[in-house]
């Protein structure tokens, strides 16, 4: 990551007489997707976590029986005395004896915690129904995590022998971010529960369920467009049950359906399709609305049951858009929202175009977008393309966009930043549907990766006849689970924080103008030079290997590790690692299992090691150089066992240098590996025959980033800089084509000179946007743009 270079001031010339293309008022938005407990357990605010029992058919998941001397009683899930037909399972509590000073009591543990805070009312409903002679009262409380402190009560007196819904309020006395709720049965005897819910207050307005600080965040971003649901969680990995199903997720909360999503968890479908809309509505942001296509991840529905998934996405269109008459606006408006929301983009499927599936997608896409361009002639259609590569294709068949994903390095974001210039224009245009730095050096978010987003976002506007949609994915996380990383907000019990990309985003979509506008940097070209000291270790991909007789040595055979046994160096990329009398075993069959064990602090070096395929697809990935950001790995069977090559990787990418060789991997053969490094030259032996020979070449990267909009009516022009630098650079910018300007300006910046830097809970404002007034401005100025800073600058054009 070292960008440092002396460079003179470099001049920024603005061609304001030439104006470029028009840029898309719907430019950046947000992609909501239920994944790391982005809904439940997020910003949907039910505190009571399991609410509907419906999370383990086995078990009443998060739920706890309390039994004191004195009192015996057991739970259990019960699948015959079910609250309606959506509800599979109700929790069955028998009491069984209560004596003065006992107590059976049931207590919900929460989201990794109930949050109490003193002052707070909290609405608490349940349904319940009785079975014995008396109809008994429940004590709920607020309590802290071992009960020994209340933080509130309230009493419901005589649950009926039918079901009821009961509702109070209970007002925390006290603060915990850790309580939990416990309802306490005073009387013996049997009584049922389902959908017990706890809310704090939310959002206003919100239909009383979003959680006010997520949605704030949101809000104060101010995007233009809102995608939804997903993301893989509108797929499903197998099995189409899997897929999120919208008019299971609609109606009384008691009337909704869960389901165990791809993201290895229950998701309630609390967090519906309905709150999504009026998510949406809530933030200012446009719907978009990306229907499953008959296809999970890994399947395809046969073509014969693909009506069916037609009909779901266009009775989704109708539950948005459709008149109070229609069959699903009537639906709306029982559910609270008479007006149409208007939705006015739609996307066919998510990442469903890649290799396998492609012609299965065509198809599909097809039939699709004819259906809904057939009932609503002027929806516009998003195409899914293959995501894995850094180039998706376009199938060729018509759509107002195509959906690109990039989740990529800072450096690949740099690299890639003019990828646009050369679209062809006769294609649809471009949705940046996900794009997130993504990599070893970027951390759980910080400045870093922020600046890799800005500088690829420059080229957007740049190219802004061609982007017309960008959105960072994925957007919230629960700290207390990990699916994906980095994420924009972050948020536990009580507290959140946006990491740096949040601030990046959120000041680009409040400094976007109409008017792309050219311009040119000069003396913006920095060297990088790519080093080949680093980490050695070894590898497999599909394959389980062993490896042997590991050596690290210099020119005259001097070991440069006496062993391999410091163990503050190893760093496992999965797998299943052993180490037995002297051999290295990796048995998993997993992909990129690799396993660095050693840091070689010089450029010359010869690493030598005898390797072994056991079983598997393909043969032996050998990491070398290997750096924070990336490094080489030598691929010897790789492509189903078919060549041996050098890659470079950065994160999880990986790109073949120099020349491949046709070779496959025995299985159970020993054989010889040595890859011998020497200033920037690589061989690479195979058996003592030298297969590879490779120099590194430097690498060049734009120092600054630009891009300039005028924003008509404000008379504003607007400047981003992105400084990708360890040094504050000095800009002389000239803007031609303008009569004048106002003297004095704005600038937001959002620097530090460690670009590691990131938020965190206890320092959540380390690294947030800074406003300051600049002066002496005119067509021609200087301004000194900080060390690995993202700058958007605003000037008033005079008249
Ligand atoms: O944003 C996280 C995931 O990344 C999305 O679900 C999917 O579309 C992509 O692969």
């Amino acid at each position: 990551m070292d960008l440092s270079q002396t460079l003179p001031a470099h001049r920024l010339e603005i061609r304001a007489s030439e104006p470029g293309p028009k840029i898309d008022p719907l430019l950046y938005g947000i992609f909501w997707e239920e994944l790391d407990f982005a809904g439940d357990g997020g910003i949907y605010a039910e505190l009571v976590r399991n609410w509907n029992f419906e999370a383990d058919p086995a078990e009443p998941l998060y739920w706890t029986a309390i039994q004191t001397e004195g009192a015996s009683g057991s739970i259990s899930l019960d699948t015959s005395v079910r609250l309606n037909e959506c509800q599979t399972h109700s929790l069955r509590v028998d009491v069984l004896d209560v004596q003065k000073n006992g107590r059976f009591a049931v207590s919900n543990e929460g989201y990794w915690g109930i949050p109490v805070e003193n002052g707070t009312a909290y609405r608490l409903s349940f349904f319940a129904r009785s079975e014995g002679a008396i109809a008994p009262s429940i004590r709920v409380t607020l309590e802290d995590a071992s009960g020994n402190v209340v933080y509130g009560s309230v009493s419901i007196e005589e649950i009926r022998g039918e079901w009821g819904k009961y509702s109070a309020t209970i007002t925390a006395n006290g603060d915990d971010p850790n309580g939990r709720l416990v309802l306490t049965f005073k009387q013996t005897g049997t009584v049922w529960l389902d959908i017990v819910s706890l809310f704090p207050p939310t959002y206003p307005d919100s239909l009383g369920v979003f959680r006010n600080d997520l949605v704030t965040l949101l809000k104060e971003m101010k995007p233009a467009f809102m995608r939804f649901p997903g993301g893989c969680y509108i797929q499903g990995f197998t099995g189409i049950d899997q897929a999120f199903d919208w008019k299971k997720s609609i109606g009384p909360i008691e009337m909704r359906q869960g389901m165990y999503i791809m993201w290895s968890y229950f998701a309630t479908g609390a967090m519906g399709y309905h709150e999504m809309l009026q998510l949406s509505e809530h933030i200012g942001a446009e719907p978009i609305y990306v229907c499953n296509c008959g296809q999970t991840m890994n399947e395809s529905v046969p073509d014969h049951d693909l009506d069916r998934w037609i009909q779901t996405a266009l009775d989704a269109i109708e539950y948005a858009n459709g008149p109070v008459t229609s069959q699903w606006g009537i639906v709306r408006a029982a559910n609270g929202h008479p007006e149409p929301f208007n939705m006015k983009i739609v996307q066919i499927g998510n990442e469903d175009a890649v290799p396998r599936f492609q012609a299965d997608y065509d198809r599909h896409y097809f039939v699709f977008r004819q259906a809904i361009l057939d009932r609503y002639p002027d929806m516009k259609i998003v195409q899914s393309v293959n995501q894995l590569t850094d180039d998706p294709e376009w199938n060729g068949q018509p759509a107002d966009y195509l959906d690109h994903h990039f989740y990529r390095s800072p450096d690949w974001f740099f690299n890639n930043a003019s990828k646009y210039d050369n679209y062809p224009r006769s294609e649809p245009a471009v949705f940046l549907g996900e794009v997130a730095s993504m990599s070893p050096d970027v951390g759980e978010g910080n400045l870093w990766g922020a600046i890799g987003e800005a500088a690829f976002l420059t080229g957007a506007e740049r190219n802004a006849d061609v982007v017309k949609l960008a959105t960072y994915a994925p957007l919230l996380r629960n700290v207390n689970w990990r699916n994906w990383n980095p994420n924009m907000i972050m948020f536990d019990n009580t507290r959140s924080y946006g990491i740096p990309s949040y601030y990046l985003w959120k000041i680009f979509m409040e400094n976007t103008g109409d008017t792309y506008l050219p311009s040119s940097i000069s003396d913006n070209l920095h060297v990088k030079h790519i080093t080949l000291e680093g980490a050695v270790g070894v590898g497999t991909w599909g394959t389980s290997a062993e490896f042997k007789d590991i050596s690290v040595t210099d020119r005259n055979g001097q070991s440069l590790a006496d062993d391999f046994t410091d163990t503050s160096l190893w760093k496992q990329h999965r797998g299943d690692w052993e180490l037995r009398d002297g051999v290295f075993a990796q048995s998993s069959l997993e992909t990129r299992c690799w396993f660095e064990f050693l840091r070689v602090d010089t450029c010359d070096y010869i690493y030598r090691l005898r390797a072994k395929k056991v079983s598997g697809s393909e043969g032996f990935q050998i990491p070398f150089s290997v750096n924070d950001g990336g490094g080489f790995i030598w691929n010897i069977g790789g492509w189903e066992n078919n060549r041996s090559s050098i890659m470079r990787t950065s994160g999880e990418q990986m790109l073949e240098v120099g020349q491949s060789v046709p070779i496959e991997v025995e299985t159970g053969r020993w054989y010889d590996l040595q890859i011998d490094v020497h200033g920037d030259v690589i061989h690479c032996s195979l058996d003592g025959q030298v297969i590879h020979e490779y120099t590194v070449e430097p690498v060049t990267t734009p120092i600054l980033f630009a891009s300039v909009n005028r924003d008509t009516l404000r008379g504003d022009l607007i400047i981003k800089l992105v400084n990708t630098s360890a040094q504050a650079r000095t800009t002389n910018i000239s803007i031609s084509g303008v009569t004048d300007v106002v003297d004095q300006g704005t600038v937001i910046v959002l620097a530090n000179d460690d670009p590691t830097i990131e938020n965190s809970f206890e320092e959540p404002y380390r690294v947030v946007p800074v406003t300051r007034v600049i002066n002496n401005i005119s067509t021609t100025f200087e301004y000194e743009a900080p060390a690995y800073s993202i700058n958007v600058l605003r000037l008033k054009e005079k008249n």
